[in-house]
C-alpha cells in the first residue's frame, strides 16, 4: 500500500462560501445581495431554491466548528458577504455584521482553526448591482472600501487573505453565459467585469497588508485545463481558445503577461471588443500584477476540446471521455488536470506559493442504515487528486495546503441544492449535520499528515 507523506507545516482545510451556508438574508441589517435578487427570480435556480436559509449557519456555527475541531480540520476558507457589512456599499459599517464575523474569527482561533477569508464570493450588494455591477469601474472602489474595513477589524488575527473567488466565474458565467447573478449574456460587460475584478484585487493588496502587516494575500482563480481530442490542428486550436477564454484571460494579467494578444484578436474579430481594450486605463495592467503572496487554486475537472469551438454554444463534457467517471455534476474525475496545472503555475508562471483552495466533488450519497454515510466515491476522488497534488510537490511545486470542497452540503448556486458537494451531509429539514465516511477518512489524513492508497 503505497503511503505518500506530505510536507511537514502543510495546511490541511475546507472551504465554503457565505451564500451557500449562511442562510438569515434579511437578518441584523444584511441588505439584498445580486444573488438574492437572482435566486429569488422565478426560473433562474433548480425549482425556484435559493439561500434565505441554506444551512442556516449564521446561527448555527459554533456547533458547525465544533464539528470541525472534532475532525482535526486545520484551517477554514470562508467568504464574507459583503452586504452584512457594508449593506449599500460605500464605507457605511453595518456594525452587527462585522461582529458576526468578528465572533467566527475568535471562535476559530480558541479551537486552534486558522482562518481563511475569501472576500468576495460572489455577494454583490444588490445597490452597486444598480450602480452597474462589475462592468462598472465605479465598483472597484467599493470593493477596496470592503477589503479595508474587513481586515482594519480582522487583520490583527487573521492572517490569510484572497481577495477574490474565481474571477471568471463573476466575469464570464454571470455576465456572458448568464447562469449566474446578475444573468447577462454581453460578452463586453464580462470582459470589463474581468478587468474591474482584476483591478480591484490588484488595489485591494496593498490595503490588506497594510492593515494586516503579517498577512499574506492571494486570489483564487479557477482552473480547468483544456485538452484536445486529437493531435489535429482543429483541435489544437480548440484547446488553445478555451485555455485563453478561462485560464490565461486571467492568469496572464496576474503576473505582468498582459492580456494574451491571441484572445484580444480573437475577441476582436468576433465583434465582442468592438472598442477593443478601452476600458483599460494607465497602469491599471501593473496595477493588476501586484506580486501576490501566494495563488489560490479551485480545480475539480477539464474539458476536452474539438473542431470549431463557439464559446456561445458552449457545453461541458462535449467530448465525454468514455474511460473516465463522472461526478453528478457530469463533472469528469481527472487528476492529472490538477497536476498539469499545478506544474503550470510553478514551471511557466513561477507562481511563489500555490494553496489548493478548493477541490472537491459531488455525490449524493446519504444515511442508509444509521446515520453512516458511505461515499466510497468521494474519498477515491480525494485520493487520486491527492495523489497528483503529491506528485507535483515532488517535482518542486511549492504547494503549501488543501481545502476540500466543501466542509457541508449547501446551496449549488443555480442548481440550487441538488448537488451534494460536502464531507458533512446536511439534512435540510431538520438542519441535522452527519459527517460522511470522507470527513472521518479526511481527519485520518490530516492526523497522520499522509495518505494511503489502497
Ligand atoms: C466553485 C465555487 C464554489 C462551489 C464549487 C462547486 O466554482 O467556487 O462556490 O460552487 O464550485
Amino acid at each position: 500500500m503505497p503511503v505518500l507523506q506530505f510536507p511537514e507545516n502543510f495546511v490541511w482545510g475546507v472551504a465554503t462560501s457565505a451564500y451557500q451556508i449562511e442562510g438569515a438574508w434579511d437578518e441584523d441589517g444584511r441588505s439584498p445581495s445580486h444573488w438574492d435578487t437572482f435566486a429569488h427570480t422565478p426560473g433562474k435556480t433548480r425549482n425556484g431554491e435559493n439561500g434565505d436559509v441554506a444551512c442556516d449557519h449564521y446561527h448555527r456555527w459554533p456547533e458547525d466548528i465544533a464539528l470541525m475541531a472534532s475532525l482535526g480540520i486545520q484551517a477554514y476558507r470562508f467568504s464574507v458577504s459583503w452586504p452584512r457589512i457594508l449593506p449599500t456599499g460605500g464605507r457605511k459599517v453595518n456594525e452587527a455584521g462585522l461582529d458576526y464575523y468578528d465572533k467566527l474569527v475568535d471562535g476559530l482561533l480558541e479551537r486552534g482553526i486558522r482562518p481563511f477569508i475569501t472576500l468576495y464570493h460572489w455577494e454583490l450588494p444588490q445597490t452597486l448591482q444598480e450602480l452597474g455591477g462589475w462592468p462598472a469601474r465605479e465598483v472597484v472602489d467599493h470593493f477596496v472600501a470592503l477589503a479595508d474595513v474587513v481586515s482594519r477589524r480582522l487583520g490583527d488575527r487573521v492572517k490569510d487573505w484572497i481577495t477574490h473567488n474565481e474571477p471568471w466565474c463573476t466575469s464570464m458565467l454571470s455576465h456572458q453565459i448568464g447562469l449566474h447573478a446578475p444573468g447577462w449574456q454581453n460578452w463586453l460587460a464580462a470582459l470589463r467585469a474581468a478587468h474591474h475584478v482584476l483591478l480591484s484585487h490588484g488595489l485591494a493588496m496593498p490595503v490588506i497588508r497594510a492593515n494586516a502587516p503579517q498577512a499574506e494575500v492571494g486570489i483564487a482563480p479557477n482552473y480547468e485545463p483544456a485538452y484536445p481530442l486529437t493531435r489535429t490542428e482543429a483541435d489544437l486550436n480548440a484547446a488553445r481558445i478555451w485555455d485563453g477564454y478561462y485560464i490565461r484571460w486571467f492568469n496572464d494579467p496576474l503576473f505582468g503577461r498582459h492580456y494574451p494578444a491571441d484572445m484580444v484578436a480573437y475577441y476582436e474579430a468576433q465583434g465582442y471588443l468592438p472598442d477593443g481594450l478601452d476600458f483599460v486605463q494607465a497602469n491599471d495592467m501593473a496595477t493588476i500584477a501586484t506580486p501576490v503572496d501566494f495563488i489560490g487554486v479551485n480545480n475539480y475537472t477539464r474539458q476536452i476540446m474539438s473542431g470549431e469551438i463557439s464559446l456561445d454554444q458552449f457545453q461541458t463534457a462535449a467530448n465525454p471521455n468514455p474511460n473516465a467517471s463522472y461526478t453528478e455534476m457530469n463533472w469528469e474525475v481527472y487528476p492529472n488536470g490538477l497536476y498539469d496545472i499545478l506544474n503550470r503555475l510553478h514551471f511557466d508562471y513561477q507562481a511563489p506559493k500555490i494553496y489548493i483552495t478548493e477541490n472537491g466533488c459531488s455525490y449524493s450519497d446519504g444515511p442508509s442504515s444509521g446515520s453512516r454515510i458511505a461515499d466510497t466515491r468521494r474519498i477515491e476522488y480525494f485520493q487520486s487528486y491527492l495523489a497528483g497534488i503529491h506528485k507535483a510537490i515532488g517535482n518542486g511545486v511549492p504547494v503549501a495546503g488543501y481545502f476540500v470542497w466543501s466542509f457541508m452540503d449547501n446551496f449549488e448556486w443555480s442548481l440550487g441544492y441538488s448537488q451534494r458537494f460536502g464531507i458533512v451531509y446536511v439534512d435540510y429539514e431538520t438542519q441535522q449535520r452527519l459527517p460522511k465516511d470522507s470527513a472521518f477518512w479526511y481527519g485520518d489524513v490530516i492526523r497522520q499528515n499522509r495518505l494511503e492508497i489502497e
